[in-house]
């Protein structure tokens, strides 16, 4: 089975949303950001999940978007923590309206996400409920200790990981185990689909942060080198810190942590210790290493080779990414 025979049911299913009428201030914003599209590998994964176990996806679907939904809502107020002005090429809605709006449209859409949850099958309703809220507490904690990292000095690896893991990872490993729960797997294929998610998740963040630095602002659709401006402790600048000779550290000393006059000429200083200490494919070689960890639990579920073909092909396709 294609991948496109899965996007195409989210898109059908993704026009059929409505999230509210008035104020309009309140909604539009929802309809803007959930219109700009971006990849949905959320939803996706749910769906590809659901289909290692049932060929009946279109009760799947409702649910699926609950993960996207919460996914935008999750960007309306990192976008606004974060400063970004752009967003899938265009304008963030702090910037397009203001930073109230991002705030009351991004609550509106947490409710809207749970709402999408509503109709599941009973007996699987509460363990949903009781997994999506501990997901999306993990989320809030992730984001909490990547605003913390942006002001301290001693921030691990090991610190970082955990961070990803917890803003970006641990919902790519609910959307797949929401999808094989609905697709009635046992609770251990579940987990094993969660821990694959997991594990692509952090991949995935990995190569984020590395599209943040060397990226084409026109395909990822972010402002490129905002990571940077913002002094945020990335995989990047902690292994370039680690590795920097006296004068490599004295030119990051310089930068990261202090007022920034020029923020391109921020950027390409420190863009040039990452290039010296070839910190690009030094990301490149993690990123291979989580999805490699990462297919081993895929392998483990017990499902047919066939049905975990366009996994593959979406995790991979993930690991190569430009947008
Ligand atoms: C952006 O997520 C936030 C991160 C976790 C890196 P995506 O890269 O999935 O953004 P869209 O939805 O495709 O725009
Ligand atoms: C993504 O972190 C985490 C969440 C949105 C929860 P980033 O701040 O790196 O995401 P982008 O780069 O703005 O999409
Ligand atoms: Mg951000
Ligand atoms: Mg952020
Ligand atoms: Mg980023």
């Amino acid at each position: 089975m294609d991948l496109s025979y899965f996007t195409n049911k989210l898109s059908a299913g993704l026009a059929e949303l409505r999230y509210g009428d008035q104020p309009i201030s309140l909604y539009e914003p929802i309809r803007y950001i959930m219109g700009l599209g971006g990849k949905r590998i959320r939803p996706l994964l749910t769906l590809l999940g659901a289909h290692l176990f049932t060929d009946d996806l279109d009760a799947i679907v409702k649910p699926a978007l609950a993960t996207e939904v919460f996914h935008n809502f999750t960007l309306l107020h990192d976008d606004l923590m974060d400063q970004a002005p752009l967003r899938r090429g265009q304008a963030t809605v702090h910037e397009k309206w203001n930073p109230n709006v991002a705030i009351l449209s991004g609550d509106v859409m947490l409710v809207r996400a749970y709402e999408l949850l509503f109709d599941i099958r009973p007996e699987l309703l509460a363990h949903v409920l009781r997994r999506f809220s501990q997901t999306a507490a993990e989320v809030c904690e992730g984001q909490q200790w990547d605003m913390n990292f942006e002001t301290e000095t001693e921030v691990s690896i090991a610190q970082y990981l955990d961070m990803i893991r917890l803003k970006t990872a641990v919902l790519l490993g609910f959307a797949l185990e929401l999808g094989a729960l609905l697709g009635g797997a046992s609770r251990e294929d579940a987990d094993h689909l969660r821990q694959f998610g997991v594990g692509i998740g952090l991949a995935f963040q990995l190569r984020d942060d590395l599209l943040d630095v060397y990226g084409d602002a026109a395909t990822f659709g972010k402002r490129v080198g905002g990571d940077i401006v913002s002094d945020k402790k990335t995989y990047l600048l902690l292994t370039a810190q680690a590795q920097a000779n006296a004068a490599q550290r004295a030119v990051l000393a310089q930068h990261i942590g202090q007022p920034v006059p020029d923020a391109e000429a921020k950027v390409q200083a420190v863009r040039a210790v990452y290039d010296e200490l070839e910190i690009r494919p030094q990301t490149e070689q993690l990123i291979n290493k989580y999805f490699l960890d990462a297919l081993q639990h895929l392998e483990r579920v017990v499902a047919p080779e066939t049905r975990k073909k366009p996994l593959h092909q979406l995790a991979l396709q993930l690991l190569e990414r430009e947008s």
